[in-house]
């Protein structure tokens, strides 16, 4: 029988923890980790997104500092913002939505954030700790995917590992973390020879695409643990529904385990973006790190 792996079961386990240690921070230190989430411009998926982050950041007993500023917003205005939010001691990790307009320089922004407030992990600061094996701030999906897999399989050591997807965001961070768990680690991206043969190694088969329903079945190892990242949104029969980047229903039949669209990867996301503040929170104070299931 293949395992459905449940991420929204698994991610509340988190979102529970999180808000347990919370409490902690503020009976023993009087320490309350703080979210600054900075959103440019009027994009409806990010304005629901940050929506989200708000709630769920008070749920777990955090503050939550919500910075939305007008779509014309200068580059000088969005870094003196940042440079505030580095310097102010109430907030713990830093967060500004992508994607920014086009007139702003992301790249500049995202690297004006401290490195140990970058909650996304996605400075160069911490994209190169985390490649030379050093204590980062980890980007949240690529956390939760590995979360889940230690969950699920234990020690992941010689497992071969197939990450289909390259981005900065999810794929190659993916990539250094399998490594980073003793895997052996094939990055796989939309120019690369025969996709279906790499894929039928993979006793571990991450897809990262962004194409709906692109792996097939029978690319799928009998027994590998199917971890499925997209989210893609798509219109059949004229009614409106998400997919991932695996055809879920023929995979299910072949798969050892697998991430359901919706209900897999999704929750995670926002719930190791709560972990990694709380993380950046007990760093920044001088406290051990948090331990996280999986
Ligand atoms: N937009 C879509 N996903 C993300 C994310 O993980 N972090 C940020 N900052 N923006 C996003």
């Amino acid at each position: 029988m293949t395992a459905i792996i449940d991420g929204k079961a698994f991610s509340s386990n988190i979102r529970i923890r999180v808000a347990d240690h919370v409490a902690c921070l503020k009976d023993r230190h009087g320490l309350v980790p703080g979210l600054a989430v900075v959103l440019v411009g009027e994009d409806p998926a990010s304005g629901v997104y940050v929506r989200n982050k708000g709630i769920q950041t008070r749920e777990a007993g955090m503050a939550s500092f919500e910075h939305k500023l007008p779509a014309e917003t200068s580059q000088e205005v969005l870094l003196s913002l940042i440079g505030g939010l580095n310097a102010d001691p109430a907030v713990h990790g830093i967060l500004v939505q992508l994607p920014l307009p086009a007139h702003l320089d992301a790249e500049a922004v995202i690297n004006a954030i401290a490195p140990e407030k970058d909650v996304d992990g996605f400075t160069i600061g911490n994209v190169g700790r985390l490649g030379t094996g050093q204590k980062a701030m980890v980007p949240c999906t690529p956390l939760g995917c590995v979360m889940m897999l230690r969950d699920r399989l234990g020690d992941l050591s010689g497992q071969n590992a197939v990450v289909v997807g390259r981005s900065n965001i999810v794929g190659k961070p993916m990539a250094q973390l399998l490594l980073a768990e003793n895997c052996t680690v094939t990055v796989a991206h939309s120019r690369s020879r025969d996709l279906a043969a790499i894929c039928r190694g993979a006793d571990i088969l991450v897809a990262a695409v962004g194409r709906p329903g692109m792996i097939r079945g029978d690319w799928i190892k009998p027994g590998a643990t199917v971890i499925d990242v997209g989210i893609n949104r798509i219109v059949e029969g004229g009614r409106s529904r998400l997919v991932g980047d695996v055809d879920f229903e023929a995979a299910v039949q072949v798969a050892g385990a697998i991430t359901p669209v919706p209900g897999g990867v999704g929750p995670m996301t926002i719930a190791c973006l709560l972990a990694n503040t709380l993380t950046a929170c007990c760093r920044i104070s001088g406290l051990p790190d948090p331990a996280w299931p999986g």
